[in-house]
């Protein structure tokens, strides 16, 4: 049970087509969200960046449990256990193909579990709560516009029973800015990210509404397009590759779909909030 949005084997169909695949566009961390950007840098330099943004703004420096709610290939579990002095860093992934890789690297602070948020018990609460690009797929197309938003409010209702008293959480998603899901793409929903869909910022502050306050919220729309951009150079430069990975009309697909991701964050269908919450007591 992967929760109220997309199913376990629609995540796999995306993000277990080839870790080496990603792997040739992505940096080197595999970091696979919209960066954050200073100046000139690489991409590398700015994906750092945003998880060190996210690791200040919920509090993990130092920390006992962090919990990392859709972790990918584990950049951030790594660089919290490493660089910030986290004790026990744990990810959460509905891709085999990224637990494997993240449990193989066999690094003693760091723990990669197979599961949903929804389905799992965290044994003992957590300091520090991050969740990067995976909202998006905590919720459907096919869902009523009150079971989507139930589906959000379960998410944070579970971010707030596992998290300790004054703990923080720092979220960070794509939303729909001047578009709503009648306009989401057909080719997103068919051929990319199945069973998802998008929030507006109003879902997911109406479903945090007595659980989180709002401590921060950057809207940072022109970052993700210049992270979409560099995302497709590198594909174009590493085309035969990618081919000889995942076939012609695989990597067409994805430079297609990276391309829209570029015109959309441009032109501002689509936008990407940076939220930092803290947890409310509940006094009644
Ligand atoms: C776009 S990737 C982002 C990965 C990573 N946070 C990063 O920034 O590189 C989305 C991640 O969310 C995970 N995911 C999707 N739905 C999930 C759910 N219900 N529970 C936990 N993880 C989920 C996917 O397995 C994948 O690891």
């Amino acid at each position: 049970m992967s929760g109220p949005g997309a199913s376990a084997a629609a995540i796999q169909r995306h993000y277990d087509i080839g870790d080496e695949f990603y792997a040739l566009w992505l940096d080197e961390s595999r970091t696979y969200s919209c960066a954050l950007w200073e100046g000139e840098e690489d991409l590398h330099a700015a994906q750092l960046r945003k998880i060190d943004w996210h690791l200040a703004r919920c509090g993990a420096q130092g920390v006992r449990r962090l919990l990392d709610i859709g972790c990918g290939w584990g950049a951030l579990l790594r660089r919290a256990t490493e660089r910030h002095g986290v004790a026990q860093a744990v990810g959460l992934t509905l891709s085999a193909a990224q637990q494997r890789l993240i449990e193989a690297n066999g690094r003693p602070r760091v723990e990669a579990r197979l599961e949903g948020w929804a389905e799992h018990r965290p044994g003992a609460t957590y300091d520090a709560i991050v969740s990067i690009g995976a909202f998006e797929h905590f919720a459907r197309l096919d869902q009523s516009p009150a079971e989507k938003l139930a589906g959000y409010r379960a998410f944070f209702t579970f971010c707030h029973e596992a998290l300790a008293p004054g703990g923080r959480l720092s979220l960070q998603t794509i939303t729909y800015e001047n578009a709503d899901r009648r306009d989401f793409s057909r080719f997103f929903a068919e051929h990319i990210f199945p069973e998802s869909d998008l929030p507006h910022l109003t879902e997911i502050v109406s479903a945090a509404q007595g659980l989180f306050e709002i401590e921060q919220l950057r809207q940072d729309r022109a970052h993700y397009a210049r992270t979409a951009r560099a995302w497709l150079s590198r594909l174009k430069a590493q085309r035969a590759a990618a081919e000889a990975l995942v076939g012609a009309e695989t990597v067409e697909r994805y430079k297609k779909y990276l391309g829209l991701l570029v015109l959309g964050f441009h032109a501002g269908t689509m936008n990407l909030a940076r939220i930092g919450l803290r947890r409310l007591e509940k006094w009644r």
